[in-house]
């Protein structure tokens, strides 16, 4: 268990369900901050899609748990790689997202990427975001975030992204597959997805990006 001394740079934690905008938000408070981002999601992905190219199966916890020691993965500007593979747009696919969720219920394995995580924080500071940040990754963080918003919103939200990538969606498949992975990143016994006893809830139906970007914003600076 790594310890948390108060000479250590400071983190901001933005947890959250799926399509709740995290990304976005702890990408852009990071820019405006020069702090650095960790985008935990993308490293459950990675692990999902290491397991599928290595052959090991994915209720396999122990083989999980192993395989992660040897995750190669590295983080560019947008430029996410599996192994020196560009694999940002692969990661996202809808079969990988299922996987991801899949593995991300193992203890053992959360445990395997949780040092993985933590070595992410380097001056000047780090936005980290997921679904733990605050609770068990980061739990001494400066700043929690738990961002919420109704299913609908966060259904309305993917649909508008992935039509203006030029991809067909179909909305109420949407809205089941936010519910479902609602269910399961919610049920699970290994850090569900629940804010911080500590963190700040931020509804984010009817505000836009800059809006939330601008409310974190003003909550850090309150805070420092
Ligand atoms: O945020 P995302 O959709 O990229 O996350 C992908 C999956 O990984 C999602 O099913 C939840 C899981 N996850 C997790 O369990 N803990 C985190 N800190 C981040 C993501």
């Amino acid at each position: 268990m790594a310890s948390f001394p108060m000479t250590d740079p400071p983190v901001i934690t933005i947890d959250g369900p799926a399509a709740s905008g995290k990304g976005t938000i702890a990408a852009r408070v990071a820019q405006a901050l020069g702090f650095g981002y960790l985008d935990s999601g993308a490293l459950y992905r990675l692990m999902a899609l290491h397991a599928v190219r290595s052959g090991i199966a994915l209720d396999d916890e122990a083989g999980l748990a192993t395989l992660a020691a040897s995750l190669d993965a590295a983080f560019g500007d947008g430029d996410i790689r599996l192994a020196g593979d560009a694999v940002t747009e692969a990661i996202r696919s809808e079969p990988i997202s299922a996987a991801a969720s899949q593995v991300a219920q193992y203890p053992q394995l959360r445990l395997a990427l949780l040092e993985r995580q933590r070595a992410f924080l380097r001056p000047p500071g780090l936005v980290a975001e997921g679904r733990d940040m605050g609770t068990v990754v980061f739990p001494h963080a400066r700043l929690k975030v738990f961002l919420t918003a109704s299913p609908e919103v966060r259904a309305q939200r993917r649909h508008k992204q992935l039509m203006e990538k030029g991809l067909g969606a179909n909305m109420q498949a949407l809205l089941e597959d936010i519910r479902q992975r609602d269910a399961r990143d919610g049920a699970r016994s290994a850090a569900p997805l629940k804010p911080a006893v500590d963190a700040i809830l931020l509804d984010t139906t009817g505000l836009d990006i800059e809006q939330v970007v601008d409310r974190v914003l003003r909550l850090w600076w309150e805070r420092k």
